[in-house]
């Protein structure tokens, strides 16, 4: 099987290409912009395998894009390429309406165009799948879990954008037929996230000897999920998920913001100890909320265990100690990744 992934120098794509790599025998084309959060470092050994390729490609490049299909030919898409910070798309939607938004658009009329020249038995197998978030849903009560019936609410740009993104992939099923599978997933977590984002941010500042910004009280709760138990629900949503359904992805696993950064500290304090002695805890610090910021978000995905047997492997206290391990080997990595951003604090201009 030939596919194509776009977003695969990023933090879940890389992980999805490492898994194709290891589990299967499909040849991949991987589409990615290289923006901040693109390393094909992310890739690991994968990156030197005979069956992954890559261009250096904007998905809104509609030609590029094309030429790719045309040479490549693939049975599928797995299009994971977006702008994915919530903070910077409180400081600057732009980029995300291009990608999230314009970019999608262009890769679904490219994809459109493909399949529609493809013999009957290729058109019916052809598979295009989006991965999005249950950001889309918008923010939970104390009660309840997002389920694939929830009413769309977004409240950020990153989270509109990609609720646009879902919605121009649904029409292409409904309109044209194009064979698609949506997947909306909580929280990940895991190696080679860029260090914006909460977990890999905090470790990073904890070890640097920084503050280490909570946002408002703390108490937003997060329903995580390790990465390649996604990459995994990924795999089999393309491989086995019904053609113009939806499936939720999540980790089972809520906690409350400051519970996280609490575990990672008392985890680093057994792993790599300050050298005072003193807690990584003793560095928490509460800072002004983010704009708009969701309360909680919750999956129930009943849907994906049942109909497709997805069963993630690790829990919240495995994976963690496998992430911060990750981090603390990887400083490369780290340093490459820190040279586009040293952790100053964003999207606080939405206040
Ligand atoms: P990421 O920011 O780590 O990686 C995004 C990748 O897309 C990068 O390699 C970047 O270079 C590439 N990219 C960005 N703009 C592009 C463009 N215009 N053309 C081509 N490539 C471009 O993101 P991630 O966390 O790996 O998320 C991947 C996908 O999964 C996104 O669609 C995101 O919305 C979704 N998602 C993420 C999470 C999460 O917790 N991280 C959860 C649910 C869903
Ligand atoms: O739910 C899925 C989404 O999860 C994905 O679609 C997004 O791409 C991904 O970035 C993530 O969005 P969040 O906004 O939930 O993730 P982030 O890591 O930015 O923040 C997690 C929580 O931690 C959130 O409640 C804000 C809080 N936070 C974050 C940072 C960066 C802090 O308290 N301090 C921080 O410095």
């Amino acid at each position: 099987m030939r596919i194509i992934v776009t977003g695969g120098a990023g933090f879940i794509g890389s992980a999805v290409i490492r898994k194709i790599v290891k589990d299967t025998d499909w040849i991949v084309h991987n589409i990615d912009k290289l923006t901040y959060a693109g390393n094909l470092l992310s890739l690991g050994e994968a990156q030197d395998s005979e069956r992954v390729f890559f261009s250096r490609l904007d998905i809104c490049d509609k030609t590029g894009t094309e030429r790719v299909f045309r040479d490549f030919r693939p049975h599928a898409v797995m299009h994971l390429a977006a702008e994915s910070h919530v903070d910077r798309s409180i400081d600057d939607p732009g980029e995300f309406i291009s990608t999230n938004i314009v970019g999608t658009y262009t890769l679904l009329e490219v994809a459109r165009s493909y399949w529609g020249e493809l013999d009957a038995k290729g058109k019916k197998s052809f598979k295009f799948h989006h991965i999005s978030t249950d950001e889309v849903f918008g923010s939970l009560g104390h009660q309840g879990y997002f389920t694939e019936e929830t009413r769309y609410q977004p409240n950020s740009p990153y989270a509109a954008s990609k609720a646009g993104s879902d919605h121009l992939v649904r029409a292409w099923n409904k309109t044209y037929g194009l064979p698609i599978v949506i997947t909306n997933c909580s929280n990940n977590y895991g190696p080679y996230q860029y260090p914006e984002k909460l977990i890999p941010l905090m470790i990073q500042k904890a070890i640097s000897g920084d503050a280490l910004p909570v946002y408002g009280a703390g108490d937003n709760v997060r329903d995580w999920l390790y990465v390649e138990d996604h990459a995994a629900a990924l795999l089999l949503a393309l491989q086995k998920g019904k053609t113009g359904e939806v499936y939720n992805i999540g980790g089972n696993s809520e906690k409350t913001n400051i519970e996280v950064v609490k575990t990672l500290c008392l985890e680093l304090d057994k792993l790599s100890p300050s050298k005072g002695g003193v807690s990584y805890s003793a560095q928490i610090s509460y800072v002004e909320d983010r704009p708009g910021h969701d309360k909680r978000y919750a999956i129930d995905c009943t849907k994906i265990k049942h109909e497709l047997g997805w069963i993630p492997k690790e829990t919240f206290n495995s994976g963690i100690v496998k992430t911060i391990k990750w981090y603390l080997d990887n400083e490369e990595w780290c340093r490459q990744a820190m040279v586009n951003y040293q952790g100053q604090r964003l999207g606080t201009s939405g206040s």
